[in-house]
């Protein structure tokens, strides 16, 4: 189907505004790759035909049809393995020992994560085994799972409707939990493993979009935005980034993807690398 230069400009441009998403001109092959079967869907001749149709009453619905095939889902349970190993040796010590602290006295206090580019789950979930895990070997702290909370979001229903039936294939379930992992949290029903709770009940999924004000969410001990801001341009990648900042508590830590970083966006976060994994931390 023909997709001429200005029309994928302006596709570019709304796709832009509706979640954030760079289209640079050597993406056109991946907006027809990702487009063509909604323009065929909603009766469109072709992509001339798509934008009118756009800008039209049932435009809404199609856009956010776009967002749904425009983003990318590609995720696995303990994506990268390095980051969860940094989150178990460093982070989680640390956050018992100030929730100890902070539970000596008469206020009780929730850990709270922030998974802010979910997916289908994997990510938000591998976070909620590793604590667990981490909290299985530390019988004695004297903290529960129940003392811990995720927020799992992300723009795309499609995926969150996915993460919370928490229900996943035997593909999915290949990449990256170890056999135990899957005998002790998950039960098999047909073709599928669910995962049971604990781990499960301590997620949340909401729909956010991270182009939007998130400050409402509060304020969180740990941010993971992994493998999301690659997506973005300098400018939406620092207010998020400043979004983040101003929703850790103090000496709160921020997480990215193993291609992203800091740099020239930021710099009210202090890096320290363990192993092979950046953390940012907010000073
Ligand atoms: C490649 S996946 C990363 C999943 C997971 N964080 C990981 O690293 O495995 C990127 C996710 O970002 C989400 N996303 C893209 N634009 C977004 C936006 N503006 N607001 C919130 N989520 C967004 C996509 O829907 C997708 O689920």
């Amino acid at each position: 189907m023909d997709l001429s230069h200005s029309t994928f400009k302006e596709l570019g441009r709304l796709i832009h505004r509706l979640c954030g998403i760079v289209i640079t001109d050597d993406k056109e092959y991946l907006v027809r790759h990702r487009l063509e079967p909604l323009v065929i869907s909603s009766g469109c001749r072709d992509f001339e035909h798509f934008l009118k149709k756009l800008a039209s009453r049932d435009g809404v619905l199609l856009q956010e049809a776009i967002i749904e095939a425009i983003t990318t889902q590609e995720t696995s349970f303990f994506r990268d393995g390095h980051p969860f190993e940094a989150l178990r040796r460093y982070v989680l010590p640390e956050l018992v020992q100030s929730l100890q602290t902070m539970n000596a006295g008469t206020n009780r206090t929730i850990i709270r994560f922030w998974s802010s580019g979910a997916a289908t789950g994997q990510e938000p979930y591998s976070l909620a085994i590793l604590i667990c895990d981490y909290l299985a070997a530390q019988r004695q702290c004297g903290i529960g799972v129940s003392d811990f909370s995720i927020l799992a979001t992300d723009i795309s229903a499609n995926s969150l409707a996915i993460a919370t039936a928490a229900k996943y294939s035997r593909r999915n379930m290949d990449r990256g939990l170890s056999p135990d992992q899957v005998q002790k949290y998950f039960e098999q029903q047909g073709d599928c493993w669910a995962l049971k709770s604990p781990p499960r009940q301590i997620v949340d999924f909401r729909r956010i979009n991270l182009m939007h004000t998130c400050t409402g969410l509060g304020i969180f001990h740990v941010i993971l935005c992994r493998n999301v801001l690659i997506y973005f341009d300098e400018d939406n990648r620092r207010k998020i980034c400043e979004q983040f900042h101003a929703m850790l508590a103090p000496g709160g830590w921020l997480l990215l993807g193993s291609a992203e970083n800091l740099y020239g966006i930021n710099n009210s976060f202090r890096s320290l690398r363990f192993g092979d994994t950046i953390l940012f931390q907010k000073s």
